[in-house]
């Protein structure tokens, strides 16, 4: 068995660990298409929660959030419209079954357009092309129940990839989604997360998206969030984004982020 490299809390904005999961055992299922390298969940867990917080994965796929979880000792609840295994609920992430603010971290990783197919279920997100509407309105429910179950000053952290297929525009997923999770968060940090996948070893893919005048997807957004509840916010900035009681939200504004600059 090859030897996995140390794991170890993160210190820059660039993650690599070319694994899929650390030490011996497995987190979540190294089956499952689409799962998360646990690496990652492992160093936001250690980062933002203490041994006994509670953490939500609203769109928990193979389990490795809960697999993650329970290594350092958090309390985890895992939902998904299609549970792999007993321990996920089967929930919709735009609705979860949970009282406001009684979470302590949430995490997201959500399909990335139409790339997987993850079930039969309809109310899958991964069945939205990320060209439509239709999947930054459903994400936007997603994020917002997320806000919603979180208790204050707690972080939140999204993983994610942009899209390109072919014949088809290029699909800038990480910048919209980001924009969206502006309108309930406060940015904390954007991490780059190189994957070392087998996919991108293959000879063919390169010469194609050579020939093609194409890029592969070589990295995975992780947006790191804070919640600061208007309401208690210090300033008058934060008055104004005021997500869970204005339907007609507005993002935060662009004279704030000039104002910062
Ligand atoms: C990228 S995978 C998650 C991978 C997971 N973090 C892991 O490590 O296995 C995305 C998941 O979102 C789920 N999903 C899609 N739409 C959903 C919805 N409306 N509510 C809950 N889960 C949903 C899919 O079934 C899939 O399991």
């Amino acid at each position: 068995m090859k030897t996995k490299p140390p794991l170890k809390i993160q210190t820059t904005t660039l993650w690599e660990y070319p694994s899929q999961h650390y030490g011996a055992e497995v987190q979540g299922d190294k089956e499952y298409a689409g799962a998360t390298p646990s690496y990652v969940i492992w160093n936001l867990l250690q980062r933002y929660t203490r041994p006994g917080d509670l953490v939500v994965d609203p769109m928990c796929g193979s389990g490795t959030t809960l697999d993650v979880a329970r290594d350092l000792g958090r309390r985890a609840l895992g939902y998904d419209v299609a549970p792999h295994r007993e321990d996920i609920f089967r929930v919709d992430a735009r609705k979860l079954p949970l009282e406001n603010e009684k979470v302590d971290f949430v995490f997201v990783d959500p399909p990335y357009s139409t790339h997987l197919e993850y079930s039969d279920d309809p109310r899958c997100i991964g069945k939205l092309d990320a060209l439509s509407r239709e999947y930054y309105d459903a994400m936007d429910q997603v994020i917002r129940e997320s806000y919603r179950i979180l208790k204050d000053h707690r972080y939140m952290a999204l993983y994610c990839s942009d899209s390109w297929q072919k014949k088809k525009p290029f699909a800038p997923i990480g910048f919209r989604l980001f924009s969206l999770l502006e309108r309930y968060f406060q940015p904390v940090d954007i991490v780059t997360v190189v994957r070392h996948n087998r996919t991108l070893k293959r000879h063919h893919y390169h010469t194609e998206a050579e020939k093609g005048n194409y890029f592969l997807r070589g990295f995975n957004y992780l947006f790191i969030m804070k919640k600061e509840a208007p309401e208690r916010g210090k300033d008058s900035e934060t008055q104004q984004r005021s997500p869970l009681q204005s339907p007609e939200r507005t993002p935060r504004s662009h004279k704030s982020a000039r104002r910062r600059r």
